[in-house]
């Protein structure tokens, strides 16, 4: 037999471990897929020099040992199905619940596949040694995600195809300071959402509907170590974080992350249902989380109890449906009615950033270990 995308060692023998397998075109996960949305993971790409000329010098002591402990791979191996893999009756499953189950699927084999890709670039362009090392182990590992992923979507009969995406997927620019803001928090977002449903489960195990949240807690781990290799490229320029014009840009990012989060999973309200967790609870849960964390490099956290907070959210939430609900319609007044809900979820988006933050000392080390 073959090598399976779990056990591949970079990230290319994953996607062509996963390309080996049994052909199945998938056209509607993979249009899925190539969405480009403002709520659609999207696929990055950046000053690849710029990011290579980065100097770990500053944070060496904790650099070294971070890609010790991720070149010790204690996840290899991990990401495939055992016989602790329940059998999922896809056909038995409630229609809307296997719909957004499917949503849910293909957008976060997106999102994992959107790390590979921009990391496997970094890697390739890269001739700096510490950071050629460090995006080729995690490309690795979000090629291992995105992999198990569709394992479990191969088993409803659909699939998205990987090597399509990389070449047919349009590709949004950042420049690096952006992508280290961006995905630092993704993969801190990341690990705070898949920890927090993994507890949940463990707590109330009668609603896992799907056997894949059982992989979820050293799936996350992977996640954080991502984010903290983000953490320490950022400490290796304190300008990064402490400029008044970043300090800005990271409030911004902060707010579009938590606020695009929001949104999503309120979209998902079956599954949500079925997992037995309010999508409102669980979003303050993990930007609580995410918050705690952040203080490790980041000088100010969001005010998350701000009376204007969750309403605001709400706003942006019910302006999107009305977006939505503009678009099915179409026409000249399908059309006003999307404006209108964009003008509406603009303006709630620019209210959520006058809340003011709140300050944070920010530690000398910034290295943490997963304690949730
Ligand atoms: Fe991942
Ligand atoms: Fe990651």
């Amino acid at each position: 037999m073959n090598m399976h995308s779990s056990d591949a060692t970079t990230a290319e023998e994953a996607i062509a471990a996963q390309e080996a397998l049994p052909p199945l075109t998938n056209e509607d996960a993979t249009r899925v897929a190539m969405q480009n949305t403002l709520l659609t993971p999207r696929f990055y790409t950046t000053d690849f020099d710029e990011m290579d000329a980065i100097d770990v010098t500053p944070v060496r002591a904790e650099w070294d040992k971070l890609i010790a402990q991720m070149k010790a791979d204690p996840n290899k191996g991990h990401f495939k199905k055992t016989d602790d893999w329940d059998h999922v009756d896809w056909n038995g499953m409630e229609p809307k619940l296997k719909a957004e189950f499917i949503d849910f699927l293909i957008s976060s084999c997106t999102a994992e596949f959107s790390g590979c890709v921009l990391y496997k670039e970094m890697k390739r362009r890269g001739s700096n040694e510490d950071i050629t090392t460090l995006f080729q182990l995690m490309a690795r590992d979000e090629a291992r995600h995105a992999g198990f992923i569709n394992d479990a979507l191969r088993e409803a009969g659909i699939a998205v195809n990987l090597g399509f995406l990389t070449q047919a997927k349009k590709y949004t620019y950042f420049r690096p300071k952006f992508i280290y803001y961006a995905t630092y928090l993704s993969e801190k977002i990341g690990y705070a959402r898949y920890i927090t449903i993994f507890r949940h489960l463990e707590a109330h195990p009668e609603k896992r509907f799907h056997p894949i949240f059982k992989w979820f807690r050293e799936w996350c781990n992977d996640e954080f170590s991502h984010g903290e290799a983000f953490a320490l490229l950022m400490k290796t320029d304190p300008a990064l974080t402490e400029s008044r014009v970043n300090k800005l840009w990271i409030k911004f990012f902060l707010t579009a992350v938590f606020a695009t989060m929001w949104v999503r999973d309120h979209q998902r309200p079956e599954f949500h249902k079925a997992l037995g967790v309010d999508p409102a609870w669980y979003g303050q849960e993990v930007f609580r989380k995410t918050s705690e964390i952040t203080r490790q490099v980041f000088p100010m956290t969001l005010d998350i109890d701000h009376p204007r907070w969750e309403p605001t959210l709400n706003r942006i939430q019910a302006a999107n449906v009305q977006i939505a609900a503009g678009e099915r319609q179409g026409g000249l007044r399908g059309k006003l009615k999307a404006l209108g809900g964009r003008i509406r979820a603009g303006a709630n988006f620019v209210s959520l950033l006058t809340i003011p933050v709140q300050k944070n000392a920010v530690p000398d080390s910034p290295r943490l270990e997963p304690v949730y």
